[in-house]
C-alpha cells in the first residue's frame, strides 16, 4: 500500500498573528491544505491520504473537507504529534493499527503547506521507494551558501553545486523509517526535525528526487502573496 501522509499538525507560528494555523488560510478559492490534500487525494498510485492535525483543529479539518467536497473512503483525519517526526509516527502508528504494517508499506510524507507539489514529484518520490531507497525531494541550492559557526564571521563559503535546498515530500518504507526512530535516543528525537535525516544518520541511503522551485512551503505572510501569484499560473485550481 501507498500513502500520502500530509503533515499538518503544526500551528504555522512564523507566519504571525492569524487566526488559525497557516495551512487553514485561504489561497485562491480554497484552503492550503485543501489544494495539497487534493493533489495525493488525485493520484492513483497513492492508495490512502492521511492527513494529521493539532488535535483541536481535528473536528474544523473535517467539516472543510465535507464543505470542499474531498470526502472519501480514501481519507483519514488524524491527530498530529508534538514535533514534525512525531506526526509521521503517529500516521505509521495509525496504518499500523488499521490495514497492518509490511515491508511493501511506502509512506509519501507532505508539507501541507507545500500546495504546489507536482504529480510528476509525487510518482518520482513512489518510483524511488519502490527501487528500493528513501528519497527526498530538492532543488539545486540557487544562492551562495556560507557557512559561520559563530553566526558573526564566515568559517567557509562550499562549493554550491554540491548543495541543494530540502522540500518535500520525503519517502521511505514505514517500517524502516519506525525502526530507526525509535532506536534514536530522546536527544536525537528532540535534534532530528527532518526526517531524511533519520536515515542519513543512520547510514541510509537517500536518493534525491528533483523539485520544483515554485514547490514552495508557506512560512511567512510573503509567501501567501507568492502562493497567490502561482495559482494563478495552475490550470486546475
Ligand atoms: N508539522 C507537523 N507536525 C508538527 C510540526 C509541523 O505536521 N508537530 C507540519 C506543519 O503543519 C507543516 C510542515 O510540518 O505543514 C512544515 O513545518 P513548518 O513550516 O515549520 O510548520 P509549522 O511548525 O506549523 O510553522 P512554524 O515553524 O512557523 O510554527
Amino acid at each position: 500500500m501507498i500513502y500520502g501522509v500530509v503533515l499538518a499538525g503544526g500551528i504555522g507560528s512564523r507566519m504571525g498573528n492569524v487566526d488559525k494555523p497557516k495551512q487553514f488560510l485561504q489561497v485562491g478559492n480554497k484552503p492550503i491544505i485543501v489544494h495539497t490534500v487534493e493533489k495525493f487525494m488525485v493520484n492513483s498510485r497513492i492508495d490512502k491520504v492521511i492527513v494529521l492535525c493539532p488535535q483541536q483543529w481535528i473536528s474544523y479539518t473535517k467539516d472543510l473537507f465535507r464543505k470542499y467536497a474531498v470526502v472519501s473512503d480514501k481519507l483519514d483525519i488524524i491527530e498530529g504529534g508534538k514535533t514534525r517526526n512525531d506526526t509521521i509516527m503517529n500516521a505509521i502508528t495509525f496504518i499500523e493499527n488499521t490495514e497492518g504494517l509490511d515491508e511493501d508499506t511506502v509512506v509519501v510524507t507532505h508539507d501541507s503547506v507545500r500546495p504546489f507539489v507536482t504529480h510528476r514529484i509525487i510518482n518520482e518520490n513512489i518510483d524511488a521507494v519502490l527501487a528500493g531507497t528513501a528519497c527526498d525531494t530538492v532543488i539545486p541550492a540557487t544562492d551562495t551558501i556560507v557557512e559561520s559557526m559563530d553566526n558573526h564571521v564566515i568559517s567557509q563559503i562550499p562549493d554550491r553545486s554540491k548543495y541543494y535546498q530540502g522540500q518535500t515530500p520525503q519517502s521511505f518504507r514505514a517500517k524502516e523509517f519506525q525502526d530507526l526512530f525509535n532506536s534514536l535516543t530522546d536527544e536525537e528525537k528532540r535534534i532530528l526535525t527532518d526526517a531524511a535525516k533519520v536515515f542519513v544518520i543512520k547510514g541510509k541511503q537517500v536518493t534525491l528526487v528533483q523539485g520544483e522551485t515554485f514547490n514552495i512551503k508557506i512560512t511567512y505572510p510573503y509567501d501567501l502573496q507568492l502562493a497567490e501569484t502561482l495559482l494563478g499560473g495552475e490550470k486546475d485550481c
